[in-house]
């Protein structure tokens, strides 16, 4: 862990609210915490006392788990919300569910719901700290670290490292704290994609934008596929699911092309022969697994910092 680095934020709404040395620094806990979970007795007691709430407004299989599971790593006692059973359904605003919570002691709450700004909309409400774990196409800040932690541990740094982000970058808030975060620590970044799925705001964040996967896949050191969001309404009208694999799947001949220590990505859920090939998925070059289980590593500093951010406590307890 970084020496004499006070974390004073108590919520993580976004990469985009983080400094260079705030994201260094989240990396460098998770690696102090990533040997917790090859113990043989997976726990330490560095939030016992401490209660978290996962309110997952919207479908989750990987962030809801490795949440769950670094929590109780944590030693942090665990609520998980049924939304569909709550009294959302009776027309509870997000800020009266937050303080009734409040009211029962919650300490930490860990959101995703579809729409963008409903983590910075609950952090107004509540004194506890407060997680995005995905808000409509704003933000997956959890997402972003752990992909920046699996490319560092595989790479050594980030600085200097061409990362292509492929996919549907239209809908993807997986790609809007990747690119904030890849560029705050100094990687060169291509999107690329067809023009439908790219939005006109792309060039905006500095980074380089291309319909040509050839392109973009030259010189990468890392290629992050990002799952085609067929279910949105706005893109029905798109091209074939075996056009798009035709043109931008990333195949172990697309591969062939690339350098051979390419790192590939995916964020998950994965359409196998949409957007990636079984044979890349489950290759030598892929980390997908990898991501995941470095997923609670970055989760548990997430909650470490943020919990303790406001007592200045940032010594884990072991
Ligand atoms: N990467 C990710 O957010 O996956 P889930 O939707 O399964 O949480």
């Amino acid at each position: 862990m970084t020496d004499k680095f006070i974390w004073t934020k108590k919520d993580l709404l976004g990469i985009e609210y983080l400094s260079a040395a705030e994201i260094e620094h989240i990396l460098d806990t998770a690696a102090s915490f990533k040997e917790v979970s090859t113990r043989d007795i997976k726990k330490v007691p560095a939030l016992r006392g401490k209660t978290a709430a996962n309110l997952f407004y919207e479908p989750s299989t990987r962030t809801r788990v490795s949440f769950e599971v670094a929590e109780k790593r944590l030693s942090c006692d665990v609520i998980n919300m049924d939304m569909k059973a709550s009294s959302v359904l009776k027309g509870e605003t997000l800020a009266d569910t937050g303080r009734n919570l409040e009211a029962l002691k919650i300490d930490v709450f860990i959101i995703r719901h579809t729409y963008a700004g409903a983590a910075n909309v609950l952090s107004k409400f509540v004194k506890g700290s407060v997680i995005n774990a995905g808000d409509g196409k704003h933000e997956h800040p959890t997402q972003a670290l752990l992909d920046m932690y699996t490319l560092r541990e595989k790479f050594g740094k980030i600085k200097g490292l061409n990362v292509a982000i492929i996919g549907d970058i239209s809908h993807s808030r997986v790609a809007r704290s990747n690119i904030w975060g890849l560029r705050k620590l100094g990687a060169n970044v291509v999107l690329c994609a067809p023009e439908i799925i790219l939005p006109k705001y792309a060039r905006e964040f500095g980074v380089k934008v291309t319909s040509n996967i050839d392109e973009a896949l030259k010189d990468a050191h890392a290629i992050n596929v990002l799952r085609m969001q067929f279910e949105r309404d706005d893109i029905k009208s798109f091209p074939t699911p075996s056009e798009y694999f035709k043109n931008y799947g990333i195949t172990k001949e697309r591969l062939k092309k690339c350098r051979p220590d390419i790192v590939v990505m995916h964020p998950g859920p994965m359409n196998r022969g949409l957007e990636i090939s079984s044979d890349v998925a489950d290759g030598k070059n892929s980390v997908i697994l990898e991501q995941v289980t470095n997923g609670i590593a970055v989760r548990m500093a997430v909650l470490f910092l943020t919990i303790t951010a406001k007592r200045g406590e940032n010594e884990i307890l072991n």
